[in-house]
């Protein structure tokens, strides 16, 4: 019976810890993927400061840690997602120093499985979302 309770509370224990492991996961991958790809202009931190980019952009990147102040308080996710998967506006105007991730992303994932595979979508989806919590958890 001891053992019985002592293997609920451990079960317990652990499917208490999951989400909160899953999120820990998120954010490094994330924060990888964000190193990787993004840090070349914004910064290692995100601020756009000491980016070794820095000299062959028209246009200094805005400050990443700083999207929730700038937006009266709140974190904009939705918007946050749209900037990074299509950031339409700067092709309108012309400015095409920040990439176009969802074509990026959607080019590297029709390599590994064609566009019409329905993991393409998602995939693209899950790898713009893991930036998207990464900046949540940066800002300042
Ligand atoms: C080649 C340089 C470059 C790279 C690489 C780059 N960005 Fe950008 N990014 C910019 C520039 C420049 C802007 C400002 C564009 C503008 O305002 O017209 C910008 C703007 C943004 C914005 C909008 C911020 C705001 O508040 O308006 C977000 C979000 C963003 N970048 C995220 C990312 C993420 C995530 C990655 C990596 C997947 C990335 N960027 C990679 C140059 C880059």
């Amino acid at each position: 019976m001891r053992r019985l309770k002592k293997f609920i509370l451990f079960a317990a224990a652990i499917m208490l810890a999951l989400p909160v492991l899953a999120i820990a996961e998120m954010d490094s991958i994330g924060k990888l993927e964000f190193q990787k790809n993004c840090a070349a202009c914004h910064g290692m931190d995100g601020t756009g400061q000491n980016a070794p980019f820095m000299d062959f952009m028209k246009k200094s990147p805005p400050d990443l840690t700083m999207i929730a102040q700038r937006n009266g308080g709140t974190y904009p996710y939705k918007q946050v997602f749209t900037l990074i998967q299509d950031p339409a506006g700067n092709r309108a105007h012309g400015s095409a120093d920040m990439p176009v991730w969802g074509d990026r992303y959607g080019m590297e994932v029709n390599e590994k499985y064609g566009s019409l595979d329905p993991r393409y979508a998602k995939e693209v989806e899950a790898r713009i979302l893991e930036l998207v919590f990464y900046l949540a958890s940066i800002q300042k």
